[in-house]
C-alpha cells in the first residue's frame, strides 16, 4: 500500500466500489489517497465543515509543501523522468525538456530570486506570463515559499491586469518582454507597464526576454530574469504549509461586478487533483500527456501543472496555437512526442473540424490511448468527429465537467473503464454527489429528469473562499439552495444515472471555453461616451459554442455612425480583453424590461439565437412594444 496507483480504478466495479466506499466512509476514503502523499505533519481530522457559514476545511492541521509532492518525492526516485516537453510556437524552435531534477533546480533557484526580494510565505504575486517553461516554473517558484500565485491569461488588457492585482494587492509582478501567439507578438511588458501604473502594491517587476523586442525599462522596478537567478542556489527549503493555507488565486468571471478570486489550499487541492488526474485519464508511468490549455485557466493549474505533476507525469506544454503554422499543428505534435492523452476545449474541436481531414491524415496518432474534453458542453457533432478523426473510433473520449471553483473534474467518464456516452459528461467521481434539483430547490428524485445541478457535500479541491469578500462566496455558491453547492448549470439526468450539462442557469456565457460573466462586459461597453445602457447576451455559434451579442442604447444626441461597432468592441478589448469581445451589436432605443426595471435577458437571448417565435407572453412587460423593434433591426442585421 501506499502508492496513490494503488488508487487507480481499473474495472467498472472497482470505480461502483470506490464510488459507495467514498459516500459511506467519506472520510477514510479521502484519508487513505492522502496517505500516499508526503507530510510533514499529519492532520487531525479529516474534514471540518459547515455549509451555512459556509467553511471547509481538509486534513486539518496537516502541515506540508506541494512541491515536495509534485518534485522532490519524484527526484527521489527518477530524477531524470521528464516531467516537461516544451513544444514552442515556431515548429523550427528548439523543443526545451526538464526532467524532474533540473525542474526542481530551477524552481528552487527562483524561489531564492523571490526571497531574496522579500517574498514571504502569503504574500501575492501575480504572474502575468506566456505558456513558457518559466511560467510552470514561477508558479511553482511560489509555492515552494509559501507566496499565493495569481497567474492572470496572458490573453487580458492591462485594466483587466490591474484590476486583479490591486484586489489582491500583489507585491511582484512576473511577466515577459512579449509572447509570441502563432505569426503574432503581444506586447506584454508594455501592457504589464500601463497596469502598473494603476498598481501601488508592486514594487518589483520580473521580466522573462521572450522575445527580445524593445521595452520600455524602469531600473527602480524592473529586472530581468537572467539577473534575478544569477548565481542563486538551486537548492531550496520548502516551506511548510498548513493544508488549508491558500496556495493560489486564480479570478473567474462573475455574473455581477467584479471578477471573483477564487481561494485554492494547498492540501485538498493537491489530493483532489491527483486522484482525478490519474483515474479520469488512467495515467500509466510512461505515458506522454498533453492539456492543450493554458495556465492562465484552471485547467492549466490544475491538469499541467500540479495533477500530472504530484502523479509523476510526463506532460507535453505547447506555447502556440493549433492553426501555426498551418492547421495540422496538434496532430504533428501529438506524433512527434507519441501523445497518448490528448485533452482539449470543444471549441478547438470545432475550429479543427472545419479544417480538411487530410491534415490529420499525414500524421500517425496510434500512441493515442485517451481523448479529452473540457470547458463547455461537447455537441453530437463536435464529438462525432473527435470520435471518427481523431479517435479512429477506438480511443476513448472524457468529457470531464468542472469548474474554477472546483479545483478539479467533478463528473466524468474514467477513460476506458467507465462507460462513455456522446455529449454526456456522464457520472459523478468518487466522492461527489450530485443531485439534481428544480427551481425552488427540492430535490428531483426521478431517474430521467433535468435541473439544476447542485452537490450536496464537500470533496477536498473545491474553492474554500473568494479573496477578501467571503460574503459573496457565500451568496453566489452556498445561497441558492440551503445546504447544498450551487455551481450554475443546468443537467439533464438519463435512466443510467448519467449527467449531460445543458449548460448556464445564470449570465455567464461560455465563449470559445472562456467563462464570461456579461454585467463586466456590459459596464465596459457603458463606459464610451455615446453609450446609455447596454445588454449582453449569448447565442449559438458554430464554433465558439456561445458567441456574444449587445444591445445597446445610445443618447439621443449622438447619431449612429458605422464607427460606432469598433470603438464598442475596442472598449471592451481594452476593459477586458479581446476575448470579450461581442460579435454583434444592436442599436435600440429600449430593451424589455419587467415592471421592475429588470432588463428581460431570456428574451434578449431567444432573439438573439433567431427564436422570436419562441418569446412566449410578452404582455407583463414594461414595453413589449420594444421587443416588436428588435425583431425589426435583427431582420437588417
Ligand atoms: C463552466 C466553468 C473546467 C475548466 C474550464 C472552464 C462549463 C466546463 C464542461 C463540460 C459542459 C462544461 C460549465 C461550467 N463547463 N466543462 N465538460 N461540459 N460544460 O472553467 O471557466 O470556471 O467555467 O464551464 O458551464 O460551469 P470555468
Amino acid at each position: 500500500m501506499n502508492n496513490l496507483s494503488d488508487f487507480q480504478l481499473k474495472s467498472p466495479e472497482a470505480f461502483q466500489e470506490a464510488y459507495r466506499n467514498s459516500i459511506d466512509n467519506s472520510s477514510e476514503f479521502w484519508a487513505e489517497i492522502a496517505s500516499t502523499f508526503q507530510w510533514h505533519k499529519p492532520w487531525k481530522e479529516v474534514l471540518k465543515y459547515d455549509w451555512s457559514i459556509p467553511s471547509t476545511e481538509w486534513f486539518v492541521e496537516g502541515k506540508l509543501n506541494i512541491t515536495v509532492n509534485c518534485l522532490d518525492r519524484h527526484v527521489n526516485v527518477h530524477p531524470e523522468k521528464e516531467a516537461l516537453i516544451w513544444e514552442p510556437n515556431d515548429p523550427n524552435d528548439t523543443v526545451q525538456r526538464y526532467t524532474y531534477k533540473s525542474l526542481l533546480a530551477a524552481v528552487c533557484r527562483f524561489a531564492n530570486g523571490l526571497k531574496n526580494q522579500g517574498i514571504k510565505k502569503g504574500d501575492r504575486v501575480c504572474i502575468y506570463m506566456p505558456m513558457i517553461p518559466e511560467l510552470t516554473i514561477a508558479v511553482l517558484a511560489c509555492a515552494r515559499i509559501g507566496a499565493v500565485h495569481s497567474v492572470v491569461f496572458a490573453g487580458f488588457s492591462s485594466t483587466a491586469l490591474a484590476t486583479r492585482i490591486n484586489d489582491a494587492g500583489c507585491a511582484l509582478l512576473i511577466t515577459a518582454d512579449g509572447a509570441f501567439r502563432g505569426d503574432k507578438k503581444i506586447s506584454l511588458k508594455a501592457i504589464a507597464d500601463e497596469a502598473l501604473n494603476e498598481c501601488d502594491t508592486v514594487k518589483k517587476c520580473i521580466v522573462f526576454q521572450r522575445t527580445f523586442q524593445s521595452v520600455e525599462w524602469d531600473n527602480r522596478k524592473d529586472i530581468w530574469w537572467h539577473d534575478f537567478i544569477d548565481g542563486l542556489s538551486e537548492n531550496c527549503a520548502p516551506t511548510i504549509m498548513d493544508a488549508e493555507d491558500p496556495l493560489f488565486i486564480l479570478y473567474t468571471s462573475g455574473s455581477t461586478g467584479k471578477p471573483k478570486g477564487m481561494v485554492h489550499t494547498c492540501g485538498g487541492y493537491m489530493v483532489y487533483t491527483a486522484y482525478t488526474f490519474m483515474n479520469v485519464f488512467q495515467y500509466q508511468p510512461n505515458d506522454i500527456y498533453w492539456c492543450t490549455a493554458d495556465i492562465g485557466w484552471i485547467t492549466g493549474h490544475s491538469y499541467m501543472v500540479y495533477g500530472p505533476l504530484a502523479c509523476g507525469a510526463t506532460s507535453v506544454h505547447f506555447e502556440g496555437v493549433p492553426s501555426y503554422p498551418k492547421w495540422n499543428r496538434f496532430w504533428e505534435i501529438c506524433e512527434k512526442h507519441k501523445v497518448t492523452q490528448f485533452y482539449t476545449a470543444p471549441t478547438a474541436i470545432r475550429a479543427l473540424a472545419k479544417h480538411p481531414t487530410k491534415l490529420i491524415e499525414d500524421y500517425d496518432l496510434s500512441a493515442l490511448k485517451v481523448l479529452g474534453s473540457v470547458g463547455e458542453p461537447i455537441n453530437d457533432e463536435a464529438w462525432n468527429w473527435y470520435d471518427t478523426h481523431i479517435g479512429k473510433n477506438k480511443v476513448p473520449i472524457v468529457d470531464t465537467w468542472w469548474q474554477t471553483e472546483t479545483g478539479g473534474i467533478l463528473i466524468s467518464s474514467l477513460a476506458g473503464v467507465t462507460d462513455q456516452k456522446p455529449t454526456f459528461a456522464t457520472q459523478p467521481l468518487p466522492g461527489i454527489q450530485v443531485a439534481l434539483v428544480d427551481e425552488k430547490g427540492r430535490p428531483i428524485f426521478e431517474k430521467e429528469a433535468e435541473g439544476i445541478l447542485t452537490i450536496n457535500y464537500p470533496w477536498p479541491g473545491i474553492a474554500r473562499t473568494i479573496y477578501g469578500d467571503h460574503q459573496r462566496y457565500k451568496e453566489v455558491y452556498f445561497s441558492a439552495f440551503e445546504g447544498r453547492y450551487f455551481p450554475g448549470d443546468g443537467a439533464l439526468r438519463d435512466a443510467d444515472g448519467n449527467y449531460r450539462i445543458t449548460g448556464r442557469v445564470d449570465d455567464v456565457v461560455i465563449v470559445s471555453g472562456h467563462n464570461l460573466g456579461t454585467a463586466p462586459i456590459e459596464n465596459a461597453i457603458n463606459e464610451h461616451a455615446a453609450v446609455v445602457e447596454s445588454a449582453v447576451v449569448g447565442y449559438p455559434h458554430d464554433v465558439k459554442g456561445n458567441a456574444l451579442m449587445a444591445y445597446v442604447i445610445l443618447y439621443d444626441t449622438v447619431s449612429y455612425t458605422p464607427s460606432l461597432y469598433e470603438e464598442i468592441r475596442k472598449e471592451v478589448a481594452v476593459q477586458i480583453g479581446p476575448i470579450a469581445k461581442p460579435d454583434r451589436i444592436l442599436f435600440v432605443s429600449g430593451l424589455p424590461k419587467t415592471r421592475s426595471g429588470k432588463i428581460m435577458r431570456r428574451i434578449l437571448r431567444k432573439l438573439a439565437a433567431g427564436e422570436a417565435d419562441q418569446l412566449g407572453d410578452i404582455s407583463t412587460l414594461l414595453n413589449p412594444e420594444i421587443v416588436e423593434e428588435i425583431i425589426v433591426g435583427l431582420a437588417k442585421e
